[in-house]
């Protein structure tokens, strides 16, 4: 498996994934528990965040603090199902910018197609987060990317929820200066992309669109 590739392994969020793997869950748990293991993720994909030192005034003298350097972060959420893992999210840095890229995959060719572009202003000055709940063919994170790399940031990292091997061979292929944070690596791919055992389409279990 990949040198890049940091699989987040923490009982509370090994806790929470498995129950939004359970088909029974609700709609509205789902969206509560993404949000909650966005934030212990956010958490760790910030850990190597560079900090330079200023100086303050505290009540009783003067001293050296960290503060972040250089211009704000961007997330990137990959839509429909990324905007899930958004709230989260920013809740640990809610002075984050945001990005969307809208794509879907075709599901004859499983090809991801764009229909939507925003992000920010001065991205070649910012660190990048890309965030997916789900990395299967590694199609869309693929195509995020290369649209992000375009505009040449600081650093990109790709966030998920869920991968699997095929996902992350192809991934790494295409951008094996991409870190993957996820907190779990799932068996394999069944025979229409889904990722197995998985926890079925995150967008609609997510929306309740199914
Ligand atoms: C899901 C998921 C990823 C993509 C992953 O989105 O949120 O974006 O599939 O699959 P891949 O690695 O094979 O490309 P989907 O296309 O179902 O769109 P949605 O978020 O709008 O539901
Ligand atoms: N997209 C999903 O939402 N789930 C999968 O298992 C694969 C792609």
């Amino acid at each position: 498996m990949s040198e890049n590739l940091f699989v987040v392994d923490h009982p509370l969020i090994s806790h929470k994934l498995g129950i939004m793997r359970d088909k029974e869950t609700s709609t509205r748990s789902f969206r509560q528990l993404l949000r909650e293991i966005s934030m212990l993720m956010a958490y760790e994909v910030t850990r190597d965040l560079p900090v330079v030192q200023q100086t303050v005034e505290t009540p009783l003298q003067q001293t050296q603090v960290p503060r972040l350097e250089g211009k704000k972060l961007v997330f990137v959420s990959i839509l429909r199902a990324g905007t899930g893992m958004l709230d989260g999210m920013l809740e640990i840095v809610p002075s984050a910018r945001v990005g969307h890229i809208g794509l879907y995959r075709d599901p004859k060719t499983l090809e991801p197609v764009e229909y939507y572009f925003k992000v920010p202003p001065e991205m070649g000055d910012r660190e990048v987060v890309a965030v997916d709940p789900m990395l299967a063919t590694g199609g869309s994170a693929v195509a995020a990317v290369e649209r992000l790399k375009k505009l040449r940031p600081r650093k990109i990292k790709f966030m998920c929820l869920l991968a699997c091997p095929e996902g992350i061979k192809t991934f790494h292929e295409a951008h094996p200066d991409v870190a993957i944070y996820t907190p779990a690596v799932d068996d394999c791919l069944n025979d229409k992309g889904y990722i197995l055992p998985g926890l079925g389409d995150a967008g609609d279990r997510m929306y309740g669109t199914r």
